[in-house]
C-alpha cells in the first residue's frame, strides 16, 4: 500500500545526465548518466535492489536503494523488463567486481516495458535444461543469453575481420543472386522452386558468378547465403548457411592454398589483437590459440594411406550405396581405398588426431564437381584422374573450406558438362568466361558457421547461426 503512493520524479536540480550505451561508459565515471536496457539479472538484498542491465553493447550493475527501491514498480520488477535508469556512475568499491568495473547509483528510474511475472515469466519460458527442440522454438529468447549473444557478437566481428583481410588483398566484394537456374555442387542438393512458371533454385554457391567477375573487377569475394537440400542431421550441416567465397585470377594451385591460409591467419590475428573480440574468444573458447603456419598439406592419396595406418575404417556399401550390416545390425567396416570418398566420421577422427589445420588436396575428379581443373598425368600409373582441389580441415569440426583451380579451357569445360550430364545451354554465360579471354583461376568457399564453431568451440553449427535452418526446421 505504502509503495503505491511513492511517485518518483527526476530532480531538476541535479546536473543533466549524459545518455550513453553501456559499452561507452568508462569515460563517464563520476558523471550523471542516463542508460536504457533490459533487466538481465535482478537481486534484492536488505532492501537494496541490484539490477544487471543489458543493452547489447555491454552489462551494467545498477544499485537502487532508499526511495527508488520502494516504489510499486521496484517491488514488482521482473527479469527482461525494459527500464531507463539515471544516476551517478561510480567505480565499484574495493574488493567487489562488476562488469566494466563500475556501477550506477540510481537516483531516478522508470519502467519502459514490463515483462510478465508468474506463469508466463521469462525464466518459466526458457529453462536451460529444456529439450533442444523447445530451445530451437525459443531461439528468439535464447539469443538474449550471455553465451548465445557472445557467439553472435563474435560472428559479427569475424565477418568484418574477414572482409578487411580480403579487401586488403585487393579483392572486391560483390553480391550475387540467391535465385538461380544453374547448379554448382550437384543436382541432388538443390532446393527447387517455381519462378514465374519456370524451374529455379536457391543458390548452392556463388562461385560461377564470381568467376564471371574476374575480367570486370579482378579478384572478387562475396558473403552470401547458400542453400543445401542435404538430409543431413549432423552437427555441421545446415540447410541455409553463410558462405564466404572468393575467386582469384592468374594464380597457381599453390598460390590458392597460401592465400586461404593467409586470409584465415590474418583474420584470426586481427580478432585477437582487438581487446573486445579477444575477450569474447576467451569467454567462449578459453584454450584457443592461433594456428601455426604453414598449415600441413596432405594429398588425398597419402590421406587414404594415413587412415589405413591408423586403423580408421569406413562402412562398407553395396552397389546401390546401402550400408552392409551383419545379423546384429552392425555395419561392416572396411579399409579405405584410393577412389573412396573420405566420409565425415573418418575425416573428423583424422583431424582430431592431427590436432592442427590440414589441407587435403588432389581429390579424384570422380568425387568432385564438374568445373575442377585436372592434374595432368595423374592417371598414368593406373590411379584416378586427380584434381587441383583442396579441403581445409580444422580440429573439432572437419572441413571448413572447399576450393579448387577451375577448368580454364573452353573445350575441356564442354567435355566436363557432358560427363556430368549437364545441359550446357543455361551455362552460356559461365562458358563465355573461357571464350572471351580465359585465364588460370581458382577460388574457394568457407562455411562461416563451421569456422565460427571452430573459433568459439561450439558443439554444433546450429549455435553459430542467428536463426538456423536444418531439415524440418524453418522457424522462428
Ligand atoms: O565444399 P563446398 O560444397 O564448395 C563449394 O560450394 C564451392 N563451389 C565453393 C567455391 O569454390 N567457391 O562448400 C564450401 C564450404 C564447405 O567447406 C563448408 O564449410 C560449407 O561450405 N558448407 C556447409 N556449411 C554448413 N552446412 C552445409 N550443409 C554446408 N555445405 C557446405
Amino acid at each position: 500500500e505504502e509503495s503505491k503512493k511513492i511517485v518518483l520524479e527526476e530532480d531538476p536540480a541535479l546536473t543533466a545526465a549524459v545518455k550513453s550505451k553501456l559499452g561507452n561508459l568508462t569515460p563517464l565515471r563520476s558523471k550523471r548518466v542516463r542508460v536504457s536496457g533490459w533487466v538481465h539479472r535482478l537481486r534484492d538484498q536488505n532492501k537494496i535492489i541490484f539490477i544487471v542491465l543489458r543493452d547489447g553493447t555491454g552489462y551494467l550493475q545498477c544499485v537502487l536503494s532508499g526511495k527508488v527501491a520502494q516504489t510499486y514498480d521496484a517491488l514488482t520488477l521482473t527479469l527482461e523488463s525494459t527500464v531507463e535508469l539515471v544516476g551517478t556512475l561510480q567505480p565499484v568499491p574495493e574488493g567487489k567486481t562488476a562488469p566494466g568495473g563500475h556501477e550506477l547509483v540510481v537516483d531516478y528510474w522508470r519502467v519502459l516495458g514490463a515483462s510478465p511475472g508468474g506463469e508466463d515469466a521469462f525464466t518459466n519460458r526458457l529453462n536451460e535444461k529444456s529439450d533442444p527442440s523447445i530451445l530451437a522454438d525459443l531461439r528468439h529468447l535464447v539469443i538474449r543469453g550471455e553465451t548465445a549473444s557472445a557467439v553472435l557478437k563474435l560472428r559479427a566481428a569475424l565477418l568484418s575481420s574477414f572482409r578487411q583481410s580480403l579487401v586488403s588483398r585487393d579483392l572486391v566484394e560483390v553480391t550475387p543472386p540467391c535465385m538461380v537456374q544453374t547448379q554448382v555442387e550437384g543436382g541432388a542438393t538443390l532446393f527447387k522452386f517455381d519462378y514465374y512458371g519456370q524451374p529455379a533454385f536457391l543458390t548452392q554457391s556463388s562461385q560461377l558468378y564470381l568467376e564471371t567477375c574476374l575480367p570486370s573487377l579482378g579478384d572478387v569475394f562475396c558473403v552470401q547465403e547458400s542453400f543445401r537440400a542435404e538430409n543431413s542431421h549432423t552437427r555441421r550441416h545446415l540447410s541455409e548457411y553463410t558462405h564466404l567465397e572468393a575467386e582469384l585470377a592468374f594464380i597457381t594451385f599453390d598460390d590458392l592454398m597460401s592465400h586461404i591460409e593467409g586470409i584465415i591467419c590474418s583474420t584470426v590475428d586481427r580478432l585477437l589483437a582487438d581487446p573486445s573480440t579477444a575477450a569474447l574468444i576467451k569467454q567462449l573458447n578459453p584454450n584457443f590459440t592461433a594456428p601455426a603456419r604453414p598449415f600441413r598439406r596432405l594429398s588425398y592419396v597419402d590421406a587414404i594411406a594415413w587412415l589405413n595406418e591408423h586403423g580408421i575404417q569406413h562402412e562398407a556399401e553395396d552397389a546401390e550405396g546401402n550400408v552392409i550390416r551383419d545379423e546384429a545390425g552392425s555395419a561392416k567396416m572396411v579399409d579405405h581405398q584410393v577412389g573412396d570418398d573420405i566420409a565425415e566420421a573418418a575425416e573428423r577422427r583424422m583431424t582430431d588426431i592431427l590436432g592442427t589445420p590440414v589441407f587435403l588436396y588432389g581429390f579424384p575428379a570422380e568425387l568432385k564437381a564438374f568445373y575442377m581443373k585436372k592434374i595432368p598425368g595423374t592417371s598414368a600409373d593406373g590411379g584416378p584422374v586427380c584434381t587441383e582441389s583442396c579441403d581445409l580441415l580444422m580440429p573439432g569440426v572437419g572441413e571448413i573450406v572447399g576450393g579448387s583451380m577451375r577448368i580454364a579451357d573452353m573445350e575441356e569445360l564442354l567435355v566436363a558438362y557432358k560427363r556430368e550430364g549437364i545441359d550446357p545451354a543455361p551455362y552460356y554465360w559461365f562458358t563465355d568466361q573461357r571464350k572471351y579471354g580465359t585465364c588460370e583461376h581458382g577460388g574457394y568457399g568457407l562455411g562461416v558457421e563451421r569456422f565460427l564453431a571452430w573459433l568459439a568451440n561450439r558443439f554444433t553449427v546450429r549455435e553459430c547461426s542467428l536463426y538456423p535452418r536444418w531439415p524440418g526446421r524453418a522457424t522462428p
